[in-house]
């Protein structure tokens, strides 16, 4: 089990436990209602309304963006920021228990 603390768009705060390693930080932010992450494209990268900003310790651990969701994340460029990333492409692991985004504002 991963546990993931999310900052919502209304900048509340929500620790969440039970992702599962088969789970994106998508599925498992919509799993729990956590607001700010429409996710209207289902996860297939074309969106962009899953947008998070990484807390900066955690950025090493989830990796770097390939390059169709930067591609992605160049069209939001006014809201993104170095650390963001489209949740429906992290996928959990162990070594991102305890991994705190923010939800991006759009
Ligand atoms: S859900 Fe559409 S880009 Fe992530």
């Amino acid at each position: 089990m991963v546990q993931v603390t999310f900052v919502d768009v209304n900048g509340v705060e929500r620790r969440v436990d039970g992702g599962s390693e088969d789970q994106s930080l998508m599925e498992l932010a919509k799993a729990n209602g956590i607001d700010g992450i429409a996710a209207d494209c289902g996860g297939a990268c074309s969106c962009a309304t899953c947008l998070v900003h990484i807390d900066p310790d955690w950025t090493e651990r989830t990796g770097q963006p390939d390059d169709i969701e930067f591609a992605m994340l160049d069209m939001v460029a006014d809201v993104a920021t170095v650390s963001s990333r489209l949740a429906c492409q992290i996928r959990l692991s162990g070594a991102l228990d305890g991994l705190r985004v923010v939800v991006a504002q759009q």
